[in-house]
Order: C-alpha cells, then sequence, then structure tokens
C-alpha cells in the first residue's frame, strides 16, 4: 500500500476519486461525461451553485461574502490581487518562499514594502508585525508556509484589509471569515485537483478594484459573469464540489481541524522524541499541514528516504530551497498513514549504527 505524503497536487479521499471516476464516464446519468458538459447550461449551473453553497456553509460566510472559482493557480492570484488593489502601496509578510513570490510579483504592479520579515531566522517562526500600516492598500499573508511548515495560528488584526494567500491550509479548520477581505487557494492541496482556485472576497473590498485594467483581470467581472467569464475548467470545479460534499458529511471544519491536529500531534511528537530528526520549524509556529524535518546527520538522509520508500511512503522530499523531508497531512491524510509513518521513524530510529 502506498502512503502518499506529497505537498500538491495531493491525496483526495479515495470516495472523492470514485465519484469523480463515475462522472467522466456518465455524469449523473445524463449520458454525458462531466468532460462534455457544457458551460452555460443547467447542468454546469448547479455544480456552481452547490459549490458556492457548501463553501458558504463550510466557513460559515454571511452575505457580504462573494465566492468565485476560477481558472488557474494561486500564483494567478499573486498578480490578481496586486493588479486589482495596490492603489498607494501594498504591505507583505515575507514567511517562505510563497510570500517572497507573492511580494515580488506585486512589485511588478506597483509599490510593495515587506513590513515584517522572519528571513534571519531562515523562516522559522512567523513574523510579528511592529509598524503602523494604516498607509498601505492591504496586508497579504501566507497563512501556511508549504516550503517551511510554518503556520499561522492566529492571524494580525489591523485596521487595513487583511488578505490571505490559503493554498496550503485551506478548508482545514474554522476561521472567522470577517477577518478576511480576501482569501484565495490553489484547489491541487485541500480543496480539489489543479488547474482551478478559490475565492472568498469581500463586497465592500471589491469596490476598491481598479477599473482600468482589462475585464478579464478584475475580480468584480468574475463575480458580474458568476465565475463564467470564458470557457471554465468544468472538471477541476467539479472535483471541489464533490470534496466539499466529502469534507460536510465528514463533520466539516471542525471535524477537519481535530484530525489535523492529531496527525500533527503524533508526527511531531515521534520527530521531537527521535535521536536522528529535527523539526524545521520552531514549536510555537509549526504547521498543522507540512511537517518539515531533517537528520541531523545529513549523511543518513538518503538511506532514510529509501527505508521509508520501501515501505510504501512516497513524496516526502523537502522543498527544493529547504532540502530534508516534508510531510504533508492534508484533510485526506488517515490517521494511519501517519501512524505508519511515525512506526518507520521510530524503526530507523532505533536501528543500531
Ligand atoms: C502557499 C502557496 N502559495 C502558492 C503556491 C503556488 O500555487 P500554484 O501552483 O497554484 O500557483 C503554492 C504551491 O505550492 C503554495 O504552497
Amino acid at each position: 500500500m502506498l502512503h502518499n505524503f506529497g505537498s500538491g497536487p495531493a491525496k483526495l479521499h479515495k470516495s472523492v476519486y470514485d465519484q469523480l471516476a463515475q462522472s467522466l464516464i456518465d455524469y449523473e446519468q445524463t449520458g454525458l461525461s462531466i468532460l462534455e458538459v457544457y458551460h452555460r447550461t443547467t447542468l454546469f449551473e448547479a455544480i456552481l451553485e452547490e459549490a458556492t453553497q457548501l463553501c458558504k456553509e463550510l466557513y460559515q460566510l454571511d452575505a457580504s461574502k462573494e465566492v468565485l472559482f476560477m481558472p488557474n493557480g494561486a500564483t494567478w492570484h499573486f498578480n490578481l490581487i496586486a493588479q486589482n488593489f495596490i492603489h498607494t502601496k501594498a504591505a507583505y509578510i515575507h514567511s517562505g518562499n510563497w510570500s517572497k513570490k507573492a511580494y515580488d510579483i506585486a512589485l511588478e504592479y506597483g509599490k510593495a514594502d515587506i513590513v515584517a520579515s522572519s528571513e534571519n531566522n531562515h523562516f522559522k517562526s512567523i513574523p510579528v508585525i511592529e509598524q503602523d500600516l494604516s498607509a498601505y492598500d492591504y496586508l497579504h499573508i501566507t497563512s501556511n508556509n508549504t516550503d517551511v511548515g510554518t503556520q499561522f495560528h492566529s492571524y494580525p488584526n489591523g485596521s487595513i484589509p487583511l488578505i490571505a494567500d490559503m493554498s496550503s491550509d485551506i478548508f482545514s479548520k474554522p476561521i472567522d471569515s470577517n477577518a478576511f477581505a480576501c482569501i484565495y487557494a490553489g484547489a491541487q492541496k485541500n480543496i480539489g485537483i489543479a488547474g482551478a482556485s478559490l475565492v472568498i472576497i469581500d463586497k465592500d473590498f471589491l469596490s476598491k478594484t481598479h477599473k482600468h485594467i482589462p475585464n478579464y483581470y478584475q475580480y468584480n467581472q468574475w463575480v458580474n459573469n458568476k465565475s463564467i467569464m470564458n470557457t471554465p475548467p468544468i472538471f477541476a470545479i467539479y472535483a471541489m464540489l464533490v470534496n466539499m460534499r466529502w469534507m460536510k458529511a465528514m463533520g466539516g471544519l471542525e471535524h477537519m481541524h481535530i484530525q489535523a491536529k492529531e496527525k500533527a500531534k503524533l508526527l511531531y511528537h515521534t520527530l521531537d522524541n527521535s535521536h536522528l530528526f529535527e523539526v524545521y520549524a520552531r514549536k510555537e509556529d509549526r504547521s498543522l499541514m507540512n511537517v518539515c524535518f531533517s537528520m541531523k546527520e545529513t549523511s543518513l538522509h538518503n538511506s532514510f528516504m529509501h527505508f521509508a520508500k520501501e515501505a510504501g511512503i512516497i513524496q516526502i522530499e523537502g522543498y527544493r530551497t529547504v532540502g530534508g523531508f516534508r510531510v504533508s497531512l492534508y484533510n485526506a491524510i488517515e490517521l494511519a498513514s501517519v501512524q505508519h509513518l511515525c512506526d518507520v521513524i521510530a524503526a530507523f530510529d532505533h536501528i543500531p549504527r
């Protein structure tokens, strides 16, 4: 049996795959494959409508929020956010590789500053803001740093609009959605498959969109056109819907959070109690979604990778600029798989050398 701990595209639950597979052959007994469903039909309208409602239900969104199902991944939103919302200048928290990418892209559209950074401790912690942000248009954070394994466990609450790239911890816990002007995420980790993204955006904030940018890049236009600006990634959006149905059936985000805490606790405990392994992030800021660690003796890296692979554990290579190992614990990862990994870590730790 394979235990895939990849960071994304990531594993979804088997029942989700079963439904997706069936939809490819015959979508809801229409005689059509989901791949040939035309987007301007009641069939696709129903998919979008249910997906929107489920997102609102899972996150308990009120009427102040719009939900968009858009093509492309999070990187596109690095562009759109800056393009739509930088008027004077934007503030970015630098907590890892992805926050830096978002910041660098923002500079292509306007002025932006890094207002807090944990670069000087190699992103082992979540930076804290110590300056007044009132001159900025928005504050951008990466809620979970997929590359280094840190996560915001509480969010900055200032007076300016807060925007979060939640690509790697979306739908992993309940949040107060009113704390955010905009949340966006690529779908391929915790929502569905690659090729689509989810955006939750505040209606008041939307009114701040630049009007001089092309229609296709304006979030407003995506709202006005109910997420259909051109042929959408129908299968990817349907995958999000099926996965959200699964999350709801499992007990919603409270349940996902309980599970995430249990899985992460087990793995961090095993690593902290081992002789050979060490966790990358400092304790207070450790991610419940991506556990990054390395061997104290780097010469043992390949040997553990091989040992793990023999036990069916795959896709645990660390992010390319960080190295070591990374285990992603998204919603569909079973506790039993984490237990198996912990047993393998403990067994490797006890091999006489
Ligand atoms: C936190 C975060 N943001 C953005 C991205 C980039 O996402 P995409 O490939 O969907 O553009 C990733 C990819 O892993 C990520 O982890």
